[in-house]
């Protein structure tokens, strides 16, 4: 899935599971930290090498920012150009801003503890 881009907006309510797929994932690419929420310090960037070949990634929640100048002024404009993975809760605020070459998810809180995630 990460083949046609390297940027996903993940949406989904509080507590709906998106930290924790955006943690699966991030083994999956064989990232060696376990990653941890972002939601206070809004950017956690992770630098690592597999085979060779040099990844980065921006694991980003904006759920604490009120409007897109803010947003901007952390640089998330450059973070989405660039080739870095890029794994964004809370998007919405930046919605304006983004380009084609996206994908974007929705994670559904079902009544048991299963999750439905929607491919948006
Ligand atoms: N697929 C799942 N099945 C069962 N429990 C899950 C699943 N995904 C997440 N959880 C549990 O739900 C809780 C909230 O998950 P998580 O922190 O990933 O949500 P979130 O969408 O990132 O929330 P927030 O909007 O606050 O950042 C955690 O306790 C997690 O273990
Ligand atoms: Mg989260």
């Amino acid at each position: 899935m990460l083949t046609e881009s390297r940027k996903v907006f993940f949406y989904g309510e509080v507590g709906a599971g998106k930290t924790t797929l955006i943690k699966e994932i991030c083994k999956q690419l064989a990232l060696p930290d376990e990653i941890t929420s972002p939601s206070y310090p809004i950017i956690n960037q992770y630098t690592w090498s597999i085979d060779g070949e040099h990844r980065s990634l921006n694991h980003i929640d904006l759920y604490r920012l009120n409007d897109i100048e803010e947003a901007l002024s952390l640089g998330i404009e450059d973070l989405l150009a660039d080739d870095s993975y890029c794994f964004i809760e809370w998007p919405a605020l930046i919605e304006p801003i983004i380009g084609d070459n996206l994908l974007k998810i929705k994670i559904l809180h079902n009544e048991d503890s299963s999750r439905k995630i929607l491919f948006l």
